[in-house]
C-alpha cells in the first residue's frame, strides 16, 4: 500500500498542510498550546463519539487529546483524513463553534482535536496510520 512522506519543517504552531493520500486529502497541524488545551479541557463525557479513531493506537482507546494526536511529546502535531464523516465533505480548518473545523455541507462543528462535537457527522475525524520519521518529517500510510 502506498505511503507518501511529508516534509513539515515549514510548519510553524498555528499553520496547517494539506496533503493528498490515497485520493483523499489529509490534513496536518501543528497545533497551538491554545488549541491543545483547549481539547484537554473536554470532558471524555461531552464526546458525541468517545473512541479515539487513530490507527496508531489501540481501536478501543478512548478519544482524550493525547490519543488524537501524535502521542506523547508530540501532542501538539494532529494528522487526520479531511473527509466529514457524515457524507465526506472537506470540512474548513479553524473553523466552527469549537475552533477546529466545520463541514459546510450539513453543519458538522469537529473540535482542535477534530472530534465531532454537534452535528450530523457520527465519528471523530479518522487519523489514518502515521509516523514521524524525522522531527520533521512525516509518513503517512
Ligand atoms: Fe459534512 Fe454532511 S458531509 S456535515
Amino acid at each position: 500500500l502506498a505511503s507518501i512522506e511529508v516534509d513539515v519543517s515549514a510548519l510553524e504552531p498555528g499553520m496547517s498542510l494539506t496533503v493528498k493520500w490515497r485520493g483523499k486529502p489529509v490534513f496536518i497541524r501543528n497545533r497551538t498550546d491554545k488549541e491543545v488545551e483547549e481539547a484537554n479541557a473536554v470532558a471524555l463525557a461531552e464526546l458525541k463519539d468517545p473512541v479515539a479513531r487513530n490507527e496508531n493506537v489501540d481501536a478501543s482507546a478512548e478519544a482524550t487529546d493525547l490519543a488524537r494526536s501524535a502521542g506523547e511529546g508530540k501532542e501538539n502535531w494532529i494528522v487526520m483524513i479531511g473527509s466529514c464523516t457524515h457524507l465526506g465533505c472537506v470540512p474548513l480548518g479553524q473553523a466552527g463553534d469549537f475552533g477546529g473545523w466545520f463541514c459546510p455541507c450539513h453543519g458538522s462543528h469537529y473540535d482542535t482535536a477534530g472530534r465531532i462535537r454537534k452535528g450530523p457527522a457520527p465519528t471523530n475525524l479518522p487519523v489514518p496510520t502515521f509516523a514521524f520519521t524525522s522531527d520533521t518529517v512525516i509518513k503517512i500510510g
